[in-house]
């Protein structure tokens, strides 16, 4: 696409003074982006959906199954403009506190201290654990009576685990809090776990000693670089007061020094030779770095192994599977640095969901900041398309899987696909689910087909059909059995607890019997023994209950609770104060209810029925002890690193369906984390019904995984082919027939649909392309016999394919639209956002008429006539809510949509989740999920507009409602929520204690912010600054390229050739 033309589109769509930023108010997340397994939904319309999909076959779906974010963000019209950033640049230096003076540039920072590498030692607590529970067990016994909850029959109902705590507790002394506190932070120091390698698999490169020497050589280089930074700085910004960056000498030397070792690391690559750089070719600094940021000393025998493969060394594809917390992130970064500071090359790390991302955005900003390399996110709603093409750094992109998409689509139509080195995909198991699992195999495909020189790692837990993968991947594979932490597996039937094994004749072994004492009170609550089965691990400890929906998670809180004695209320009562307190603060003095009865025990439910805000700061608790029990649905498995000594499956099921081996095995795996625990088991309750099919489960291999580009026929395969049309990557018959052969579909083919020919699908696809008007055939003869097909793209197409439109739905998009144009009524918000509200999420809306009635009554008459021109009457409403007869005949997805509209729409006026979800009686999660999913989509009709003429009037109205909806606060805080990590709550936070700007959190102190703002802990608050000040590093870079791009003689300016030679 042309940059210029963009620009200009731009700097005409959004005013420059409100601006969010630079490429962030693109398209919201996706539910599917937001959570992993229920995507937003409730678990039994999971299930239902998955049917649905399932049965669609090759065959257009209905249009109720969209996820709108695929290609969102894509041909971004961001408002980032020469003129407007400079603008703002200017504003945002006159604004600048008092004491930015003596704030520090981002550089100048020392985080890496030299007395890391000799501070780490091993210490081991296995001796320590295993005295704690012979005490826990010897004690057992002797217990008798605890203090109970109120309520005359409770009083016996506290199982005997929960006793032996109490009389622990008595025992030690009071300050268990500060106890178990001292505990964590030991535990999470020490890294010699049950099962761990010995030392000496592990690597000890010698330090470099020649740093004075070095620091010498390079200095002047340094200087030299830094001068023309500061020139173009300041040519930038010219009068506007800039300050130029402090740099501490220390820090400068520092750099030098790791800018020396990176080019000794760059030669060696270059001469690929074996003999590696202080680590792994990288400079020892990063080694300082993992030991000092994650904690990290030695790597583990296989990680060393997986890192100095011929393979790896000579950049093949490579595909690796490890058990849950077997460490496979580390080798992943690892391969991610020595690509960005050897290699010199971009890398695009693709990872399931948008929390996941902030998280390792959150992680691994430090490094970049230390290291020198730019860590971007593209999730959710940020990201920005084409990426900023830098001068010197190379770029880090850490994406969801729709967003890695958009950014691969974009690197291909700007010709800069081959800038992108390596590609890591995280969970690479996820390719063969849903919608999703196509949208990364299109990715993967499309890369493999475009360029030679990127290599592609994938790695993952739980993979079985690896070959296939292998093949489209054209990858190596590695694997280990290896898990630092042992995890042990228990079924429980009954009452007794069964130990899973291998070698035993039906794969288990009896473990013990539970020992409790239950009333009958409790027996009847609890049949499943929960409470007992908890209580042997917490407060102390912390403990995962997951269950099969998300009503139940709240109804299994809430059970427990109610047999827990009230001394788990004393367990660290300040700070579930604090917690409470922030929650309602985030929720503008809501709370609710279940949360409120459960915190003060230390228990919460999980799951994506709450706000961002919310499950951001429970997880926070969480982690630190302050909680420690959730009862989870599926979304919390995957790749989380929660502290987990205990992991119950509540049941065999998610939702209605028996549970998947990889589901299992995902879940189970959150126990024993590395680093964070040393001891992990899992119990699967069951019931004797489920036991053979149980028993299978445990034994059985993992699942295959399968494509699902053609399952998903408008999401998959669809859209695929139009891409590679616009996109000009396949534009004929024969080229998109070779492209396909190299998907994974084109590997399973044979397997996966017998009756018909690659060939025959891919023609069939194009056919119906065409005939839906996305796609022209042009017939070209090439002599008598021979023909080739060529298509091209038309309008409607490119439209649909920049606004990453469900193509079930485009062409109602764009009927919906044109009629709009007939009578748009612009009075209110009202009808642009029905026009954006997402058309996927209007089956599965149930209006309940009585709201919709008082709702509708409310209006104005300009409103209502919204309603009017959509054909949905007043009378209509009020006879569904009598409960009357309707004679005529009325859409329903019409009605359906203007009901959701109006949530929306009182949302946008009144900004608080809380009042509307009690206004329209649905869960705050849902229609936080409503918003997002909305903006999202309104960023994709956006861009549809942008490419059909006819709309053109919808372009400058749907940029303002795009950038409501995707944040819908108070504009102010707009600035603060753009760094990862800060959510409505803590920006409220920030704001209010003085961080008014971007420039105020990257220069602030972590020490500070720790003390002046409420429940925010050390590592969050080092995490913030370190995310600001990369955000500020990358706006400020930003310009500077745009500066330079502006000043450069254009190549084809006239005589500019003749010149140069001249000059020469
Ligand atoms: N060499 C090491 N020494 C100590 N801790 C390590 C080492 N490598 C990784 N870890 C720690 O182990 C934990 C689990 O690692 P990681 O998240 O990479 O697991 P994983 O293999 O990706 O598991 P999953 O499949 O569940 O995502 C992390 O907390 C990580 O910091
Ligand atoms: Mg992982």
């Amino acid at each position: 696409m042309d940059e210029c033309g963009s620009r200009i589109r731009r700097r005409v769509s959004l005013p420059k003074r409100n601006r969010p930023s630079l490429g962030c108010i693109f398209g919201a997340p996706t539910a599917a982006e937001l959570e992993p397994g229920d995507e937003g939904k409730e678990e039994e319309e999971m299930v239902a959906e998955n049917r649905r999909r399932k049965t669609a076959g090759v065959l257009p779906v209905e249009p109720n199954d969209s996820e709108v974010d695929m290609f969102g963000d894509y041909d971004s019209f961001t408002e980032n403009s020469f003129i407007a950033q400079v603008d703002d640049l200017e504003q945002k230096y006159m604004q600048l506190p008092e004491h930015r003076k003596h704030a520090t540039d981002f550089a100048t920072e020392n985080l890496c201290s030299e007395s890391i590498k000799n501070k780490l030692s091993i210490t081991t607590i296995g001796n320590l654990t295993e005295l704690q529970t012979d005490k826990h067990t010897e004690n057992q016994s002797g217990y008798e009576g605890v203090t109970i909850e109120p309520g005359a029959d409770l009083l016996y109902d506290v199982p005997s685990s929960q006793a032996i705590y109490f009389e622990n507790l008595q025992n030690s002394s009071n300050d268990l809090g500060d106890h178990s506190m001292k505990e964590r932070d030991w535990k999470s120091s020490s890294h010699n776990t049950v099962n761990e390698e010995p030392p000496h698999n592990c690597i000890e490169q010698p330090q470099q000693n020649d740093e004075s020497s070095s620091k010498v050589r390079t200095s002047s280089d340094m200087n030299r670089r830094k001068s023309i930074k500061d020139h173009l700085k300041n040519a930038m910004t010219g009068n506007a007061k800039a300050q130029t960056p402090i740099f501490s000498r220390s820090k400068q030397l520092k750099d030098t020094l790791v800018s020396e070792e990176i080019n000794v690391a760059k030669k060696t690559i270059e001469s690929s030779s074996n003999d590696l750089g202080p680590f792994y070719s990288l400079p020892s600094k990063v080694r300082d770095l993992y030991a000092q940021f994650k904690g990290i000393e030695k790597l583990y025998e296989w990680q060393h192994s997986c890192l100095t493969l011929n393979s790896v060394q000579e950049r093949k594809n490579l595909i690796y599977s490890l058990p849950t917390s077997g460490g496979k992130t580390l080798v992943a970064e690892i391969l991610m640095l020595q690509e960005l500071l050897c290699c010199r090359k971009d890398v695009l790390m693709i990872l399931p969901y948008v929390a996941i991302v902030q998280e390792k955005i959150s992680g691994l900003s430090s490094f970049g900041i230390e290291l020198g390399f730019f860590v971007e996110e593209y999730a959710g709603s940020k990201g920005r398309f084409p990426p900023t093409k830098r001068r010197e750094k190379k770029s880090l992109y850490i994406a969801t899987i729709e967003k890695g998409h958009s950014l691969v689509n974009s690197l291909i139509e700007t010709g800069r696909i081959d800038s992108l080195g390596l590609v890591v995909v995280d969970e690479l198991h996820m390719i063969g689910e849903g919608s999703r699992g196509a949208t990364l195999e299109m990715t993967l495909a499309k890369i493999l087909y475009t360029s030679k020189t990127t290599q592609i790692i994938g790695m993952s837990a739980t993979l079985n059909n690896v070959e296939d993968l292998q093949k489209f991947l054209q990858a190596e594979y590695y694997t280990s059995q290896f898990r630092p932490v042992e995890l042990k597996e228990y079924l429980k039937i009954n009452d007794t607890i069964y130990e899973v094994d291998s070698k035993a004749e039906n794969g288990m072994t009896f473990s013990r019997l539970l020992n409790y004492k239950y009333s009958d009170t409790l027996k009847k609550m609890d049949p499943d023994h929960l409470v007992a089965l908890v209580t042997e691990v917490i407060p102390n400890y912390s403990c995962l209950v997951f269950c099969p929906s998300k009503k139940n998670c709240e109804n299994v809180a809430e059970m427990i609770c109610k047999f827990l004695s009230k001394e788990y209320l004393k367990h660290k009562e300040k700070e579930k104060c604090e917690v409470i307190k922030n929650l309602k603060n985030i929720g503008n003095g809501n709370l609710c209810p279940v949360l409120k009865r459960t915190i003060p025990f230390g228990v919460a439910y999980h799951h994506s029925g709450l706000t961002s805000d919310e499950r951001k700061l429970l997880e926070e608790a969480y982690s630190t002890g302050v909680l420690c029990l959730f009862t989870c649905t599926s979304t919390l498995a995957a790749g989380v690193n929660l502290p987990a000594r205990r992991v119950i499956l509540r049941a065999p099921y998610v939702a209605k369906e028996f549970l998947k081996r990889n589901q299992y095995k995902q879940m189970i795996g959150r126990a024993g984390r590395a680093g964070i625990d040393t001891i992990g088991e899992s119990i699967l309750i069951l019931q004797e019904k489920d036991k053979q099919q149980v028993l299978e489960l445990i034994t059985k291999p993992l699942e295959n995984c399968y494509s699902h580009l053609v399952q998903e026929f408008t999401k998959g395969i669809q859209t695929l082919f139009l891409s590679l049309i616009g996109l000009k990557i396949a534009t004929n018959l024969d080229d998109i027939y070779h492209f396909m052969n190299g998907t994974f579909f084109g590997v399973q083919q044979k397997v996966l649909l017998k009756e018909k020919s690659l060939w025959e699908i891919t023609v069939e696809s194009l056919r119906y392309l065409t005939e839906k008007g996305l796609l022209q055939k042009d017939t070209i003869y090439k002599s008598e016999e021979e023909v080739q097909y060529n298509f091209h793209i038309t309008k409607l197409g490119r439209a649909s394919f920049k606004g990453t439109i469900d193509l079930a739905y485009c062409d109602i998009l764009y009927r919906d639209l044109k009629k709009g144009l007939e009578g748009l009524v612009l009075e209110s918000l009202l009808h642009l956002i029905y026009l954006t509200t997402p058309y996927d999420l209007v089956s599965q809306c149930n209006p309940d008429w009585m709201i919709y009635f008082r709702q509708f009554s409310q209006l104005s008459p300009a409103e209502q006539n919204v309603a009017a021109i959509l054909g949905v009457s007043e009378s209509f409403i009020g006879k569904k809510a009598s409960g009357q007869a309707i004679g005529k005949k009325v859409d329903k997805d019409v009605v359906n949509r203007l009901y959701l509209s109006f949530v929306l729409y009182t949302l946008l006026k009144e900004t608080n989740i809380w009042t509307v979800s009690e206004k329209f009686n649905m869960p705050r999660g849902y229609i936080q999920n409503l918003l997002t999913g909305t903006a999202s989509f309104s960023s994709c009709v956006l861009h549809f507009c942008e490419e059909l003429e006819e709309f053109w009037v919808y372009r400058a109205l749907l940029v303002e409602l795009t950038k409501k909806l995707t944040y819908c606060v108070k504009a102010e805080l707009i600035p603060l929520m753009e760094v990862t990590g800060v959510l409505e709550g803590r920006a409220k936070q920030l704001y209010s204690a003085g961080y008014k700007s971007l420039m105020h959190l990257a220069n602030a102190n972590p020490e500070v912010l720790v003390r002046t703002i409420d429940h925010l802990s050390r590592r969050q608050a080092k995490q913030i600054v370190s995310s600001a000040k990369m955000l500020l590093h990358e706006k400020a870079e930003a310009l500077q390229e745009e500066v330079e791009e502006l000043l450069r003689l254009p190549s084809d300016f006239p005589g500019a050739v003749a010149s140069s030679t001249d000059k020469a």
